[in-house]
């Protein structure tokens, strides 16, 4: 499959760590440019690369951060929203306070929109496309994960949403079961290791998204991608 990505210019959050850094190394693998956009630091990459630092969270520094790509680019072909937090997981409803939740709305959520809103502007009409981290977490739940299933809930519905308000450009999401990240060590810890528990590499998630990326997918436009080893097919029905 030729994903034709050469020469994009694509802007990823989130890119300092994990999955939103694998996407990041992925893209420059094929030839495209990448802004490396975080609130941390982020390593040094190899490549036509533009780092910025900002917090998703606030709209003034992101719509300096996506205008300085942009503007450094000529413009942006495709936009990857990685950046995102799982806290408080395992936190018992009950002790979960509002502070705590609408914290972790505002960047997996808000974070998104405010990445997608100033990106817009700059976002080719023919061929632009946004793919944003959402989870199997909008689809299934273990306990103490009532914010983040919410804020995974409201990506893939923001996703739908975004694929109709922007003619000529796509809107997808993936939805990764758990992916072997520092976020999911420090959530899992050596859960992780165990054979007989399914666990995906960032560069699993890369790949789908560069696929959402490419006109490979030009016929796909407003759709959560889950993908979670079939687990969530499966009944409960005892067979
Ligand atoms: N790891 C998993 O099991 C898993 C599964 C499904 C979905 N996801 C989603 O994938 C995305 C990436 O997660 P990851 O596992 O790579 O985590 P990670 O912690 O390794 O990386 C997240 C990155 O986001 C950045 N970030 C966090 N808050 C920010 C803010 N306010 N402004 C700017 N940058 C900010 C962090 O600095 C970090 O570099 C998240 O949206 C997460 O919810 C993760």
């Amino acid at each position: 499959m030729r994903l034709d990505l050469a020469g994009k210019a694509v802007l990823v959050t989130g890119a300092a760590s994990g999955i939103g850094l694998a996407c990041a190394r992925a893209f420059l693998a094929e030839g495209a440019r990448v802004g490396v956009l975080d609130r941390a630091p982020a390593p040094e990459l190899d490549g036509d690369v533009v780092t910025v630092r900002a917090d998703v969270t606030d709209e003034a520094s992101m719509a300096a951060a996506v205008g300085e790509v942009a503007g450094r680019f000529g413009g942006l072909d495709v936009v990857v929203g990685c950046a995102g937090i799982s806290g408080p997981v395992g936190t018992p409803l009950a002790d979960t306070t509002a502070a705590e939740f609408g914290a972790l709305l505002a960047v997996n959520v808000t974070g998104q929109f405010l990445l997608v809103k100033h990106a817009a502007p700059w976002l080719s009409a023919a061929g632009g496309a946004v793919v944003l981290l959402a989870s199997d977490s909008a689809f299934t739940s273990a306990p103490g994960m009532v914010p983040y299933c919410a804020s995974k809930g409201a990506v893939v519905a923001l996703t739908r949403a975004l694929s109709v308000d922007l003619p000529g450009v796509r809107v997808n999401c993936v939805c990764p079961s758990v992916v072997d990240t520092p976020m999911a060590r420090a959530d899992l810890g050596a859960v992780l290791d165990e054979p007989a528990f399914p666990v995906q590499a960032a560069e699993d998630v890369a790949c789908q998204v560069l696929y959402l990326a490419s006109a490979c997918s030009r016929t796909v436009n407003g759709q959560a991608v889950l993908a979670d080893f079939g687990v969530s097919a499966r009944s409960g029905f005892p067979a």
